[in-house]
């Protein structure tokens, strides 16, 4: 590869599931830029070598997304890792500049790009509302931060296992609270937002039912999980007649500071790119 035809990667361990190189391959397409993104599997033990190689320029690479197991990792491998990396504690997109590689974490990004774009006004009022997230995995973080960022003025944190939701609550500030999953119907009763960030209802695995009927009438419900597309939240709150917002455009979005900061252009989330994942999400079933 040349220097006139840049390369990005995503690298994780197993890589072969990722959608990465489907979105970013057709942005390249679509701009008719002449680059590559690759997918590279790499193991834990040899993930510290490929952030080495990647600094002195080795692998030809001018950045790339990380993915599990590597995204916590890539924080303590990197020369710079901005705020947001750091506060999340997890890394999801590299660049090289000046021999240093670079770190950041687009998913809070991506997540409320996703609403701002799908759900208008979802975040109005924000100061005086609150956003009850279940789950406290590490997918749960940069949402919450997001939340956190966007002013709402309580985030309830909703886990299996409460001390989980504790620590993020000692950890983020004292505008998250940490709450047990009997907790949830009670905080759902009046509120106006809800995201499950937990792995209930991934891959057709059950959830056990929640009841939406109570939120406010202009609430609005999401879900990070995006395969299936219309996942078992999401149906229930479409049958209480609530606003929904799948996640597949939180992985759309938050390949869009990548990519910008790689190949030089801002691409867009267009319904063409959408229906290409959505395709690809149906071939596998
Ligand atoms: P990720 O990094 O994808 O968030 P994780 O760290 O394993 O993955 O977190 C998974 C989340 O789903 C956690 O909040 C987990 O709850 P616990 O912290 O109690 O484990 C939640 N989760 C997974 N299976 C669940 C179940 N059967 N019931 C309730 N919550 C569940």
């Amino acid at each position: 590869m040349d220097r006139r035809s840049p390369g990005a990667f995503v690298t994780g361990f197993p890589i072969r599931h990722s959608r990465s190189p489907l979105i970013h391959g057709h942005w390249l397409k679509e701009h008719g830029i002449d680059g590559r993104y690759d997918a590279v599997e790499v193991a834990p033990q040899d993930f510290a070598a490929f952030i080495d190689r990647l600094r002195h320029g080795e692998s030809a690479f001018v950045g790339g997304n990380v993915t599990l197991p590597h995204k916590e990792a890539a924080i303590a491998l990197v020369d710079e890792a901005d705020e947001t990396a750091r506060e999340i504690g997890a890394a999801n997109t590299l660049w090289l500049n000046d021999g240093k590689v670079h770190a950041t974490n687009t998913d809070g990004y991506g997540f409320l790009a996703n609403l701002d774009a799908a759900a208008a006004a979802w975040d109005k009022d924000a100061s005086a509302r609150s956003a009850v997230v279940l789950g406290a995995g590490g997918a749960s973080r940069a949402v919450i931060l997001a939340l956190r960022d966007r002013g709402f003025g309580t985030i309830h944190v909703v886990n299996r296992t409460p001390e989980r939701a504790q620590v993020l609550a000692d950890r983020f500030g004292s505008r998250i609270e940490a709450h047990r999953l009997d907790a949830l119907a009670e905080l759902l009763d009046g509120g106006g937002f809800f995201v499950n960030t937990s792995s209930l209802g991934m891959d057709g695995n059950d959830a056990p039912p929640i009841d939406f009927t109570t939120m406010a009438g202009d609430a609005v419900v999401t879900d990070i999980v995006y395969a299936p597309l219309h996942t078992p939240f999401l149906r229930w709150a479409t049958a209480a007649g609530l606003r929904t917002v799948d996640g597949l455009g939180m992985l759309l979005h938050q390949a869009v500071p990548g990519f910008e900061r790689w190949f030089g252009v801002r691409p867009n989330v267009s319904a063409q790119l959408r229906q290409v994942i959505v395709d690809d999400l149906e071939g596998e079933r």
